[in-house]
């Protein structure tokens, strides 16, 4: 029989640690039914001790999200760990996931503890965890940078206490795939009792093989769990992608030999999902969900899929979510056909309410675009569940005057707490106006980090997505924004980011 490969996705936890990832409970939400549409294992849903916010929210999806087990991380202290159970009351499948650093170097310098005291407080953590939930994980942080035969005694104990996964985690990304490879071999080799537990790889890509190492510690250790992210979402370089890993391990069944419960269709869904939700833009040429990852640009490749796809394509763009259905959507196009290409795009509505609101900006689009790409309806969507009424600041309309030799000036109108507000101001550009105009009402005091445009199908009839990422007393935010007209897109995306400054959360970093 072949064997299961897990798959652990982490985009809510070590992906929001990504500065300017973070995201709020209900996006969370909205990824966490997309995760589970995908049929990945596991879902970590955050970090539930560091911050309210991060409570909640594995609160909120352990109680609404049923096929997949729901992980919590915690660090491997009583407190910690207590509360993760509690966020995870509610899962119909719970695991807790608890960590200590073992290397010399975090064991001296961060932690300022002797490996006897990390020892017995890994042991303390997992013999507690596994009073709480059947299912726990345990993570000997910058396990790869740690001397051998302490990590053995390490695992050797937190496997008699209980532990059901053993994750050896590259926390720095300094590992090199055959070397990471065998060192997971030899933990194993080494550890008595090592096969009363699952092994799992958490790869970071800061020399950029997090996935390569990944698959080396599948192939060569013998690793049953892949720890991963939705486009690699993640701390400095980002994690292991998950669509690159998953993708790779089908696409060569015959070399990996494992099986997977993943349902490929939903991938791409699930990547512009992650990234409309954190304002991380996808490279073109990203493998598996680029816009160029299927694009055959020279005669040559052209003509040889055409003749043969798989003279070029050694996957089909079908399996990962891009629509065989090249048929664009326009203002003619019904409700029903609608509705079909957002089942074909994965997109679940709750209700036939929110299909009619998304239906109803559909038509408004359309009215201005005559070509609806599934970008566009991607975008829609996503803004359509992002966007509340109950939000501080909701956009209303603008109008900006520029002229060449002229000073541009905007005036906005928008809501703050349900009333109507009007901002006007001069500025460099008509966005910097309009995001002045904002101001004159917000006074936020909000320092912009990054401002980015992004053209969703390609043309200039497309609609334009803005990312604004804002910071304000070391919070860090992103506000995404879509609309043909760029300067209503960044005034869109202007005022979510302030929205999202406005729900304070502070949290404790899983790597401080
Ligand atoms: O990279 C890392 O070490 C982690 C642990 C907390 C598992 O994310
Ligand atoms: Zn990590």
């Amino acid at each position: 029989m072949t064997e299961k490969l897990i798959i652990f996705d982490t985009t809510l936890r070590d992906g929001e640690q990504s500065p300017g990832a973070s995201m709020t409970r209900d996006e969370k939400l909205r990824i966490a039914r997309q995760l589970e549409r995908l049929k990945v294992d596991v879902i970590e849903a955050g970090f539930a001790a560091s911050s309210n916010g991060d409570f909640e929210a594995v609160e909120l999806i352990a109680n609404n999200i049923k096929d997949s087990t729901i992980c919590s991380l915690s660090r491997a202290n009583d407190r910690d760990i207590a509360r993760a159970a509690q966020a995870l009351k509610g899962a119909n499948r719970a695991r807790i996931h608890t960590f200590i650093a073992t290397s010399p170097l975090h064991m001296e310098k961060k932690l300022r503890m002797t490996p006897e005291q990390v020892l017995e407080q890994a042991k303390q953590a997992v013999r507690y965890a596994r009073n709480l939930v059947e299912d726990v994980e345990f993570s000997p942080e910058d396990g790869y940078r740690s001397d051998v035969d302490f990590l053995c005694r390490v695992i050797e104990a937190v496997i008699a206490e209980g532990a059901t996964t053993i994750n050896v985690p590259d926390t720095v990304g300094y590992a090199i795939p055959e070397l990471y490879g065998n060192f997971i071999k030899t933990l194993r080799e080494r550890v008595p009792n090592s096969d009363k537990a699952v092994w799992s790889v958490h790869c970071h890509n800061d020399l950029g093989m997090a996935v390569a190492n990944s698959l080396a510690g599948v192939k060569i250790g013998g690793a049953r769990q892949v720890e991963c992210t939705i486009n690699g979402l993640g701390e400095r370089a980002g994690n292991c992608s998950l669509e690159e890993v998953v993708m790779a391990v089908k696409t060569r069944q015959d070399y990996f030999g494992l099986t997977m419960g993943v349902d490929t269709r939903h991938i791409l869904a699930a990547s512009r999902m992650v990234s409309q939700t954190t304002g991380f833009v996808v490279q073109p040429n990203k493998a598996v969900v680029g816009a160029n990852a299927f694009a055959h640009a020279s005669g040559i490749h052209q003509d040889g899929v055409l003749k043969a796809r798989d003279t070029y394509e050694i996957m089909r763009a079908e399996d990962v979510g891009w629509s065989a259905n090249k048929i664009v959507l326009g203002k003619l196009s019904g409700r029903n056909a609608f509705k079909q290409r957002l089942q074909e795009l994965g997109v679940q509505m709750e209700s036939e309410s929110d299909i009619n609101a998304a239906f109803s900006r559909f038509k408004e689009l359309a009215d201005r675009k005559s070509e609806i790409f599934d970008e566009d309806i991607l975008a829609l969507v996503s803004e359509e569940s992002i966007t509340h009424d109950n939000e501080k600041y909701c956009f209303v309309s603008l109008s900006q005057h520029s002229e060449t030799g002229e000073r541009p000036q905007a005036s906005i109108v928008f809501t703050v707490d349900g009333t109507e507000v009007l901002g006007a101001a001069e500025g460099n550009g008509p966005v910097d106006a309009s995001l002045k105009a904002i101001e004159v009402h917000a006074k936020s005091g909000a320092e912009m980090v990054l401002y980015s445009v992004n053209a969703i199908s390609g043309s200039t009839e497309s609609q334009g997505e803005v990312t604004v990422r804002l910071q304000n007393s070391g919070r860090v935010v992103n506000g995404v924004g879509a609309d043909p007209d760029i300067v209503v897109a960044s005034a869109k995306a202007y005022l979510s980011a302030l929205n999202k400054l406005c729900s304070k959360s502070d949290r404790v970093a899983a790597q401080g």
